[in-house]
């Protein structure tokens, strides 16, 4: 399979002519990446993981996938960042943002430690009330505080109903090979572990097991999602900007950034895509917003966010951003709108139509509205809403994140902004060795 990459209807913002010019510097930007000789060319690992990962491993989450399936109504799935928004983007975009109300077979997946709210902490321990639960625990560095706090009580919790025996098998760690607390613990206690590999970043971890295993247990086929990106690590190479979708759209977004529109609104007409969105916000978010630099990432869903945001991005959105539509041209489960006695509503004039083609004509209305707004649109479109295709478009915005990155003379694999908050969070808390600053930031928040 492939993706469709389409400019067009943005021409009058960014010209062929300034694609053009901005063509050289993608392509040395994509060779810079390939040839790994830029900045953060330590975090590389993902370029080869749709063909390189380690088999034995991936046999190793779909038994424990399998194991989970059978031994438990609920997984618990903790994690932050790219240990938590890749496998929930999956799941709820291939499956549904319903999943947990689906009727199915595999167990109800409730994703935790992904903030420091106690009230959905609670909330998902009553809901672990009379039920068989399993826990992922999913960290790189393993000493993240809002896992850590959310780990700290559910291995309470599973160690309290089973016995240390049956609940060492109830836990799965997904953590770095050799190092940190986690896997110190894993070892201690004899927890099954998998690897988040050095040379991968977290917002770069969704096809390692940190995606994996809770998209397997969702009963997604990992082998259809690894096919897709391995199709997109190999159709998405070519040194012409015009051959290279991952390319094009990297070089595009730049123009559009140099030309002042800061913001890039990821755009989808599915509300399954409504995590693959935030997935994007973070990949995009994080690589680049750095130096001063970066688009900033926002994302919508139409038709629903057009009866809010729309009002902005039509009369206000001009001078300031842009969108990237990600479309799916077929539909899994269509509903044809029936006929009605009396046509009360008016709407008879739609009977026999497929409320797809009614979706794709408010796309279409929506892209000349807002490009007559001075709004431009970038156009991706993939053929359906399936795991192979979301293993494509994973690897491709993960390619053109890399080369947009290089592009706008950022390294796109750290995060070091990150860092502040937690520094401050930790000394306000009191934590051993923050004393000074403890005492310097009350002063200055005037506790
Ligand atoms: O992309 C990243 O590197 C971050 O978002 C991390 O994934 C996030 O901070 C969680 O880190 P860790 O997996 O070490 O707990």
């Amino acid at each position: 399979m492939s993706l469709k990459f389409n400019s067009k209807y943005s021409e009058s913002i960014v010209s062929p002519s300034d694609i053009e010019a901005i063509a050289p510097k993608a392509v040395k930007a994509m060779d810079t990446l390939m040839s790994k000789t830029g900045e953060g060319n330590d975090f590389l690992g993902w370029i080869d993981l749709p063909t390189n990962y380690d088999k034995e491993e991936f046999d190793r989450i779909k038994k424990s996938a399998e194991y989970i399936k059978k031994n438990a109504d609920v997984l618990i799935v903790i994690g932050i960042g790219g240990s938590y928004l890749g496998a929930r983007a999956v799941i709820e975009a291939v499956k549904s943002y319903n999943y947990n109300l689906l009727a199915k077979d595999t167990p109800q997946i409730y994703f935790i430690g992904n903030s420091i709210s106690p009230s959905s902490l609670n909330e998902i321990v009553s809901l672990c009330d009379g039920k068989d639960v399993c826990v992922n625990v999913i960290s790189k560095s393993g000493t993240t505080t809002e896992p850590a706090i959310a780990f700290r009580v559910f291995r309470e919790l599973i160690n309290s109903r089973y016995s240390k025996e049956e609940a060492a098998k109830r836990i799965f760690c997904t953590t770095d090979a050799n190092k940190g607390t986690l896997k110190e613990l894993a070892d201690k206690e004899g927890y099954e572990t998998f690897v988040v590999p050095d040379d991968v970043g977290g917002r770069f971890s969704v096809l390692t097991a940190v995606g994996l295993l809770p998209i397997a247990v969702a009963g997604i086929d990992i082998d259809e999602l690894m096919l897709g990106a391995r199709n997109a690590q190999n159709e998405l190479c070519d040194t012409d900007i015009e051959k290279n979708a991952a390319l094009k759209y990297a070089a595009v977004r730049n123009c559009f950034y140099n030309k002042g529109k800061k913001m890039e609104c990821f755009v989808s007409y599915e509300p399954n895509m409504t995590m693959f969105n935030e997935w994007l916000k973070q990949l995009f978010g994080e690589s680049e917003g750095k130096d001063g630099k970066g688009l900033f990432p926002v994302s919508c869903v139409f038709s629903t966010d057009l009866h809010s945001l729309g009002q902005y991005i039509q009369e206000s959105g001009a001078d300031k951003m842009f969108e990237t539509v990600v479309k799916f041209n077929n539909c899994l489960n269509d509903y044809v709108i029936d006929e009605q006695e009396g046509n009360i509503d008016g709407l008879n004039f739609l009977a026999g139509e497929k409320m797809s083609v009614v979706n794709d004509k408010a796309r279409l209305g929506t892209l000349l509205a807002h490009t007559e707004g001075g709004v431009g649109n970038l156009i991706i479109e993939a053929d359906k809403l399936g795991a192979e295709e979301i293993g494509y478009l994973i690897y491709f915005f993960e390619k053109a994140c890399a080369i947009s990155g290089y592009i706008l003379g950022v390294n796109p694999f750290n995060q070091p902004g990150v860092e502040s908050y937690k520094k401050n969070m930790f000394a306000l808390l009191g934590k051993p060795g923050y004393e000074s600053e403890k005492e310097k930031l009350e002063k200055q928040l005037d506790l």
